[in-house]
């Protein structure tokens, strides 16, 4: 008699285990399944810690969302500014991107300098920072030679500004930007075409997140995810049950 009830109640904490681990397991096995799944947009490839287009927010890190557009071209916003992503090199975890609004060139400017996260993004060496000043009342006063440039801004013609090697302010003009510029050997000093074409080519940063735990997950037939919980990587695998917290 005793043991009758002990069978039942086992039966019974047996069958608790199985349903309440019945969704979890599922919905690691979802994970697995949408986080294998890479970014791909015309030649750019992607996998952890970038999430974004078919990668929800359980594969990578919300700093590193890629988007794609209808022409196969990818972007991304970094600290509110847009970029396009030239290039993702896996082995260096480095990405080429350039700012959306230098692309054609240098007079429709997003006033907001380029910034990153330290914990996430880092630019690689050999940048150098470079301002663009805009709205002067003569800039080529300010800086003669060959790195001041005109600009038709908000329906105003003509408004001149210059560039300027490092982090600087407006200083008497309305606005600055600051950017990094990758460093070529066969320029010295940039001139305002020079800069225009560096821009075009953009700069390089490094993801800092460390992959070895992706390395390891990979090797035991897994795919790295990211738990917004703990703030960390994490490792999905197919068809075994997970933690609580990272089922959806
Ligand atoms: C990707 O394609 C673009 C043109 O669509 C080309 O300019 C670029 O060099 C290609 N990048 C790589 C890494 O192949
Ligand atoms: C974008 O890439 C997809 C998949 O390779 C292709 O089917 C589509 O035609 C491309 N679109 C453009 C505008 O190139
Ligand atoms: C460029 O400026 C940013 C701040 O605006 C700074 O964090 C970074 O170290 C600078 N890079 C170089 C190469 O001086
Ligand atoms: C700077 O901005 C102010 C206010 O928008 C404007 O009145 C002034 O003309 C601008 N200066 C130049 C040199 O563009
Ligand atoms: C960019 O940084 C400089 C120096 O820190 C600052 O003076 C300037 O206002 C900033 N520009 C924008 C658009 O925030
Ligand atoms: C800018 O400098 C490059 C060499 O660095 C030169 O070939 C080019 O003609 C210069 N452009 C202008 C507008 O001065
Ligand atoms: C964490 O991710 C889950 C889905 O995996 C989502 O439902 C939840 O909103 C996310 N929480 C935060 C704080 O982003």
């Amino acid at each position: 008699m005793n043991s009758s009830v002990f069978s039942f109640l086992s039966d019974f904490v047996f069958l608790l285990l199985l349903f309440s681990q019945i969704p979890s397991s599922l919905s690691n096995d979802d994970l697995f399944t949408a986080c294998k799944k890479e970014f791909v947009c015309g030649n750019i490839s992607a996998g952890f810690p970038f999430l974004g287009t078919g990668r929800p927010s359980a594969c990578g890190i919300p700093e590193l969302e890629l988007m794609c557009n209808e022409n196969n071209i990818t972007t991304m916003n970094i600290n509110q500014v847009a970029y396009r992503v030239l290039e993702i090199n896996r082995e260096f975890k480095t990405l080429r991107i350039a700012r959306e609004d230098y692309l054609a060139g240098l007079c429709q400017p997003q006033f907001a300098n380029s910034t990153f996260n330290p914990k996430i993004l880092e630019p690689v060496e050999g940048n150098i920072n470079y301002t663009l000043i805009y709205g002067c009342e003569d800039a080529s006063a300010n800086m003669p030679g060959r790195r001041s440039f005109s600009c038709k801004i908000k329906d105003v013609d003509g408004q001149s500004g210059y560039i300027k090697e490092g982090e600087n302010g407006p200083g008497e003009c309305n606005g600055s930007v600051i950017v990094p510029v990758s460093i070529t050997d066969s320029i010295t000093e940039m001139n305002t075409s020079d800069l225009e074409e560096q821009l075009k080519k953009g700069f390089e940063v490094r993801w800092k997140v460390d992959m070895d735990l992706c390395w390891e997950c990979a090797s035991s037939s897994g795919v790295c995810g990211f738990d917004n919980v703990t703030n960390q990587a994490t490792c999905y695998y197919p068809g075994m049950h997970s933690p609580p917290e990272i089922s959806l």
